[in-house]
């Protein structure tokens, strides 16, 4: 790991904003401290299309979930920088489909971890882990894992608006390949991260977000770049895609209002 990344530590500080307790303000939750609501207005008044952002990308997610779960059949997901619980959470989209589906969350921010379970606690088919997600080989050879995953069956990773917390010296593209590595042909892997193709507000976010979360944060990328993180892999369609489009609802609600930064990815498959 890159000198900034530190081992999660099950304190949850709220002298700095955390990204997933930012994420949690931007889509309306309540599990979000002063600290977290300030830098989200500082950052707004830079890139004002932010909230409109998170809430088209929590959407993607469902509707990823929902299309492997419904089209694909999958019935495992690993959700890597999973967020604090919301409404309409994985586990609950895939056992829409089939109560039988398997979740396993990993966020690295402890506050997570205590919401996260408490919502679990009655769900024998899902475990919520705190772990950073560089940690492929902890992750799935932990008891969580090992329990509610059969490796053998196609899994969905999912990689939801998390990589650009990762920076490039932690190699997010190994990341993908190391974790596709373990899993069985047939086997999907979700990915999406913050892009922007104005070198200013990349820089600006870049820095911004660096120094108010003190080091959880990678870097804002270029679309081009994303592909790249998913070569060996079959990316399948409709390709990658601002995420408000990728195979949109009829009822999709708002539409990503400007364009300084976006959520950028798709779906692809190991063969
Ligand atoms: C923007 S939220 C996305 C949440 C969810 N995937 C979604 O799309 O709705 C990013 C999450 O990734 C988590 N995260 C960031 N870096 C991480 C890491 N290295 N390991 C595990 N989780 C991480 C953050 O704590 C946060 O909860």
């Amino acid at each position: 790991m890159s000198q900034e990344a530190r081992p999660p530590s099950g304190v949850v500080d709220v002298s700095i904003p955390s990204v997933a307790r930012m994420y949690d303000y931007y889509l309306g939750g309540k599990d979000n401290y002063a600290v977290d609501r300030e830098a989200c207005e500082e950052l707004s008044k830079v890139v004002p299309s932010t909230q409109v952002l998170a809430i088209n990308n929590r959407r993607f997610l469902q509707r990823v979930v929902r299309w492997l779960a419904r089209e694909h059949g999958v019935r495992q997901f690993i959700d890597h920088g999973s967020g604090l619980p919301t409404q309409d959470n994985v586990h609950q989209v895939a056992q829409q489909v089939d109560p039988a589906s398997r979740v396993v969350y990993v966020d690295n921010d402890p506050i997570v971890l205590a919401h996260g379970r408490a919502l679990l606690e009655e769900n024998t088919n899902t475990a919520v882990i705190q772990a950073d997600m560089r940690d492929t080989d902890g992750i799935l050879n932990s008891p969580e894992v090992t329990r509610l995953i059969d490796f053998e069956q196609p899994v969905a990773a999912l990689f939801v608006s998390v990589l650009h917390c990762i920076p490039d010296a932690d190699d997010p593209a190994g990341l993908i390949k190391r974790v596709a590595d373990r899993l069985a042909p047939g086997s999907f892997l979700v990915v999406c991260q913050l892009v922007s193709e104005d070198a200013a507000t990349r820089d600006f976010v870049t820095e911004f977000m660096r120094v108010s979360t003190q080091g959880q944060w990678g870097r804002v990328r270029q679309a081009h770049e994303l592909a790249g993180f998913l070569d060996g892999l079959e990316v399948l369609e409709p390709g990658l895609l601002e995420v408000s489009t990728w195979m949109p609802d009829a009822d999709i609600g708002p539409k990503q209002l400007t364009q300084e930064w976006i959520e950028f990815g798709g779906v692809a498959r190991k063969s």
